[in-house]
């Protein structure tokens, strides 16, 4: 009989379910491979809400968030609970995402158990271990311990390449098109219960990065505030993660003003319509910097470092930091100069062509000789 190869896939968090599912679905289509979804569940709600978009059932969910949770807690769950699993199923590789405590600690887990690791979204780097906290560490980690990496695009590449590191680099593109271009063309949604007023230019707003708690997103929203008080014809929207430090800082500023809605974390397919309706696009988010150029939406990204330069090079997206009168300065340019706004809303997609799934199933095939 035929060689099969037991792949478990182990995701936890939002963005990693939603770079992650696509990739579950095309390689559980291969007669060669067996299959096997770990969740974290690093995330509860956020992961769920995926998992059903794309009607997958983890075999194995690990249920591990708890309410506020620290770092300490949730990498030695991790570690633990990983172990367990693997001991248990044997994999033959496993496929970790991006850069969150569940890619890091996971990777490292089945390191210690001497299983292969693939590494889906490769070679991200600021260079500075501080930004984005603690994500390039976890990429580091990743990278380190994989037999397989994925990368992006050819900066990722190179990345890994100037590490040291010698094989096992492949240039994929990034699943998160997969999943978008999915999503946009079969799922039909209606943004009707958010009420947006039609006659507005909506500004689309995220921020939820570690780095950014406290003083930073206190300006992000200070400007929004300005911005919206300054400008009658626009209208803002920002779902809030459901992380208790972002809502603890954003409703005390933002609450109850006039054309600025607060509302709940989308589900991916409303939420890839809404970015599809905005007319600028403000956010820490790694993912939806991706996913906007596609959409033809100009990104402006609430962060002073990027560990994704290529669609700022393709002009589709700028970095602002955090500072009030950069954030404000910046919208209110793209609002004016009609010139600009194209030229942002036109620049190409550098993360892929929506095959990364195919070519990451290709490449394992041949890394196992099948
Ligand atoms: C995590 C990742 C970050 C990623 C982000 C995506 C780490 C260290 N951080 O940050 O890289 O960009 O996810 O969103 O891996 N919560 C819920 N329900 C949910 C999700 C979160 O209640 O479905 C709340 C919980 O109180 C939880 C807290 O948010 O304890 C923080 O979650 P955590 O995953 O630790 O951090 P994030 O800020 O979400
Ligand atoms: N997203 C979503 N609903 C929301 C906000 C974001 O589905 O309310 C999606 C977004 O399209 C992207 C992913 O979540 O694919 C990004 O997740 P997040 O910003 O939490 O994490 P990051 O990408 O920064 O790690």
């Amino acid at each position: 009989m035929d060689k099969i190869i037991k792949i478990a896939l182990v995701f936890g968090t939002r963005p990693e379910a939603i770079k992650m599912c696509p990739l579950v679905k095309k390689l559980k289509e291969n007669p060669k491979f067996k299959v096997i979804t770990i969740v974290t569940a690093q995330h509860r709600q956020m992961l769920d809400s995926v998992l059903e978009l794309f009607d997958i059932t983890p075999d194995y969910d690990l249920n591990l968030m708890k309410e506020n949770q620290n770092l300490w807690n949730l990498t030695s769950d991790i570690l633990l609970e990983t172990k367990r699993v693997f001991d248990k199923i044997k994999p033959d590789l496993i496929l970790v995402h991006g850069d969150t405590t569940t890619a890091g600690i996971s990777a490292l887990s089945a390191f210690y158990s001497r299983i292969k690791i693939g590494h889906v979204e490769a070679g991200l780097r600021t260079f500075d271990k501080d930004y984005p906290f603690p994500e390039e560490i976890n990429r580091v980690i990743v990278d380190s311990v994989s037999d397989l990496m994925f990368c992006p695009t050819d900066k990722a590449v190179k990345n890994i390449e100037n590490s040291g590191i010698k094989k096992g680099i492949h240039k994929t593109g990034n699943t998160v098109i997969d999943a978008l271009l999915h999503v946009v063309e079969n799922k039909k949604t209606n943004l009707d219960f958010i009420n947006l007023n039609p006659n507005l230019k909506t500004i689309l707003l995220t921020s939820h990065r570690r780095e950014n708690f406290g003083k930073p997103l206190e300006n992000i929203c200070l400007a929004i505030k300005e911005l919206v008080e300054k400008n009658k014809d626009i209208q803002v929207v920002y779902p809030l993660h459901l992380n208790p430090n972002v809502r603890n800082t954003v409703k005390p500023i933002l609450e109850g003003i006039e054309r600025i809605k607060l509302i709940e974390p989308l589900d991916y397919a409303p939420f890839c319509s809404l970015m599809k309706k905005s007319h600028i696009i403000l956010t820490d988010s790694g993912g939806v910097q991706e996913e906007a150029p596609t959409l033809g939406v100009p990104v402006l990204v609430l962060r002073d470092e990027t560990e994704r330069p290529e669609a700022i090079q393709y002009g589709g997206v700028k970095l602002v930091g955090t500072s009030f009168e950069k954030i404000t300065s910046t919208v209110q340019e793209l609002l004016d100069n009609q010139n600009e706004y194209e030229r942002m809303s036109k620049a190409v997609n550098p993360y892929g062509d929506g095959k990364a799934c195919e070519y990451i199933e290709k490449i394992i095939e041949e890394y196992f000789d099948i």
